[in-house]
């Protein structure tokens, strides 16, 4: 399998921190580096994949191995990338609840097979996986209403989203409450670009065109992952927050094991799944690069709430 070559610190993560620490700073790493400790990591990593590719072997299952984040301890991934405590994603509120047609289920269904699903990015070091998920959603849902697909400015949010914590962490549903309270138009990538550390928002005159959000909800659908389909074939890709540790080492296949809920770590966007196998699976994209796990995505079995990923959903209309 092709690899890109794992460049130490061009990694991308992300994590979600809603008391953030320090706005204005960028994540960066506290710790110095040097070849003994990469070497160190790299051999725990070696250890590590033994133990997570150990499962009854089945022609199905995820497997893992060396990736841009093998010069990483776990620790290190974690405090760099998944630092944050669980995710505090409130419980359905009531007033948020909209009803989700009870639409037939197709046996795989995909987002990006209608070409409403942008490239996947890469956050570099820092930890926007929050605004990442929430504009990738934004882009799908203005291009599933037949606008043209557009890139959006991922930094315009991290910048503009005062409740959050730009790179050093933030939730999505704060993200998702401030676009949609202040009716902030998301603006083209092109015009405000990513540059992977926090700086001042920019205001744009009201003119400016691009994108604002006109409402969304939030749902917890564990136990409920079909009506969670129903909601992504009616609404869009799905921003979900989902514990990431495992993710450190995912190459590719269906992530079944070894990744627990309730430890919610990572905002990812969820664009499809596949029920056509023996095991069903979340389509879900990252924004660690394209190099990462399959093409940029993960696969994550269905049904089992795997990862939390049923737990902390959010759908965006705009
Ligand atoms: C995987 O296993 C299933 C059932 O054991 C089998 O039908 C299928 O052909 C296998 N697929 C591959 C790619 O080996
Ligand atoms: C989003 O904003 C609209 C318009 O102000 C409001 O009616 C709606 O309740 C808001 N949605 C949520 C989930 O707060």
């Amino acid at each position: 399998m092709e690899r890109a070559p794992w460049r130490l610190w061009l990694l991308s993560c992300c994590c979600l921190a809603l008391e953030a620490a320090d706005p204005g700073s960028t994540v960066t790493p506290t710790w110095s580096r040097s070849r003994g400790r990469d070497a160190a990591a790299f051999r725990e990593s070696l250890r590590r994949h033994r133990f997570l590719n150990s499962s009854p072997w089945e022609n199905t299952t995820a497997f893992y191995g060396v990736n841009q984040f093998s010069y990483l301890f776990p620790e290190e991934f974690k405090a760099i990338y998944l630092r944050s405590k669980p995710a505090m994603f409130p419980r359905q509120p009531t007033e948020m609840y909209k009803p989700i047609p009870n639409v037939p289920l197709p046996l795989r269904f995909d987002w990006r097979d209608k070409h409403v699903v942008t490239q996947v990015r890469s956050q570099q070091m820092c930890g926007g996986c929050w605004a990442f998920s929430v504009v990738g959603a934004v882009e799908s849902a203005h291009a599933i209403q037949g606008e043209p697909l557009e890139v959006l400015s991922v930094q315009q949010v991290l910048d503009c989203s005062y409740k959050d914590d730009g790179c050093g962490g933030g939730s999505p549903l704060n993200a998702l409450r401030w676009l949609n309270k202040t009716q902030v138009k998301l603006v083209e990538d092109s015009e405000y670009p990513f540059k992977a550390q926090n700086g001042l928002c920019r205001y744009f005159s009201s003119s400016q065109s691009g994108v604002s959000v006109k409402d969304y909800t939030s749902h917890d659908f564990s136990e409920q992952e079909d009506e969670m389909a129903r909601a992504l074939l009616t609404f869009g890709p799905l921003v979900v927050v989902v514990d990431a540790v495992s993710w450190q080492d995912y190459l590719g296949g269906i992530i079944q094991h070894h990744c627990s809920s309730g430890e919610a770590n990572h905002a990812v966007l969820v664009t499809g799944f596949d029920k056509t196998g023996r095991i069903p699976y979340w389509i879900v994209r990252n924004s660690w690069g394209r190099s990462w796990g399959v093409d940029g995505y993960a696969h994550v079995k269905m049904g089992s709430n795997i990862c939390g990923i049923a737990d902390s959903v959010s759908a965006v209309s705009v």
